[in-house]
């Protein structure tokens, strides 16, 4: 359900409560989402996935967002175009199946017919003086880096990909991810609003009480310290684990790892991060039950295991956790007020094989099970803020990233 709003999205903005969760219309109304999406979602870069998925000529998929339904298609080894999904004559969605290959993209409706360019071939019928050339598929903006797909939904010209993710370029290289391929891909779609996706993502209070298994790989001390990344903890906590962080760091940085902290705030377009940390200095090289890499094939410029993980932050609803062995992608795509689609992707070295290098299961695990405990507390999360008795409440200081994000984003609406 979606509830009417009350006041205007102005005033509300104006009337928030730093440090405290925002007033239910924000969760659950039609036009503060509309605002989301024309405003913030839209004028964004958001990654959609690896090339991986479309290898050949004519492969694509459908990215499916708000209202748009994005198609992403090869065109040649080179080249890979995104579309918005409408027909030029009297706008049909063109491709309905949700991923594929096509020699060309012909409308089911009247079977105008375009090129894997987005260029109309010419139609039956039309009368004298009509100009195919101006009836050529709306581009979408796209940008493909490192075997790494992203989008930017604009109508203008998007921001400057180059000037946002620059920084990130040596560590797309150094975990590989132009030589990585697909090994699992799974979707939760979850019924709430985007924001609490996203909140519920970057804060690990609620780590402890929700998340089992998530703990057994990742010790207490760091999950308080920076369990959802830099900024996320106490500053006592993270004063206390740094001595064990910059240990780390140096056994890193001995083996000719990277190592990084990259972290925008507020102001900035995407409130990106980039971050390298332990995943458990207690013998754990990578996020499975024993602690042992999920793949025998190390990722990129790996040749030994630093028991590390890169967090990447593009923006607050697309990621990469990167580890020695796996690479897992994040995608939290709004759909309407309250439902939101995740798509959890896991990245692998390309010559590892299935069933003698990993194990689909294994590599999936504790991710699979943290983000159906994460589908269920944010459900009921929602549930809860639909209710007359709602009122934002005071956030912890384990939850300070969230307190980031809303700043963040107000500023992105306003
Ligand atoms: S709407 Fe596509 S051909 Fe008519
Ligand atoms: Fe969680």
């Amino acid at each position: 359900m979606s509830a009417i709003l009350k006041e205007n999205i102005d005033t509300l903005i104006s009337q928030y409560q730093d440090g405290y969760s925002l007033e239910q219309a924000f969760y659950c109304s039609d036009e503060v989402y509309q605002r989301d999406m024309n405003r913030l979602i839209s004028q964004r870069w958001l990654l959609v996935d690896h090339v991986s998925r479309i290898p050949n000529k004519g492969d694509y998929f459908l990215f499916d967002i708000g209202e748009e339904s994005i198609i992403i298609i090869r065109q040649s080894d080179e080249k890979i175009n995104a579309f918005f999904n409408v027909c030029r004559h009297r706008g049909s969605r063109i491709c309905l199946e949700h991923e594929g290959n096509k020699g060309l993209l012909s409308c089911p409706y009247h079977a105008w017919t375009y090129e894997l360019d987005g260029q109309l071939r010419p139609p039956r019928l039309m009368p004298d003086g009509f100009d195919k050339t101006q009836f050529g598929l709306h581009a979408c903006h796209i940008k493909v880096t490192h075997g790494l797909i992203f989008v930017c939904l604009s109508k203008d010209t998007p921001p400057d990909f180059d000037a946002e993710f620059s920084e990130f370029n040596e560590m797309f290289d150094f975990h590989g991810f132009a030589d990585a391929k697909i090994a699992v891909k799974r979707d939760y779609p979850n019924q709430c609003n985007w924001k609490l996706v996203v909140e519920n993502f970057i804060e690990c209070y609620h780590c402890a009480p929700a998340h089992a298994e998530y703990c057994v790989v990742h010790p207490e001390d760091q999950l308080l310290a920076l369990g959802a990344g830099p900024g996320s903890g106490p500053k006592e906590a993270m004063e206390k684990y740094q001595p064990i962080l910059d240990e780390w760091e140096e056994k890193s940085r001995a083996m000719g790892h990277p190592v990084y902290e990259i972290d925008h705030d507020e102001h900035s377009l995407h409130l990106a991060q980039l971050a390298r940390l332990p995943i458990n200095d207690r013998n754990f090289a990578a996020e499975t039950r024993d602690g042992k890499p999920a793949s025998n094939k190390l990722m990129g410029k790996f040749k030994q295991c630093d028991h590390g993980e890169t967090a990447m932050v593009f923006n607050p609803i697309s990621y990469i956790l990167a580890s020695n062995d796996v690479a897992m992608m994040v995608r939290f795509t709004p759909r309407d007020a309250v439902n939101t689609d995740v798509q959890l992707t896991w990245l692998v070295h390309k010559d590892a094989e299935e069933g003698v290098d990993y194990d689909a299961d294994n590599v999936a695990w504790v991710w699979d099970v943290t983000i159906k405990q994460d589908k269920k507390i944010t459900e009921d999360n929602n549930a809860g803020i639909l209710s007359s008795r709602y009122q934002p409440g005071p956030y912890s200081t384990q939850e300070a990233r969230v307190a980031t994000f809303v700043r963040w984003y107000l500023n992105g609406i306003r």
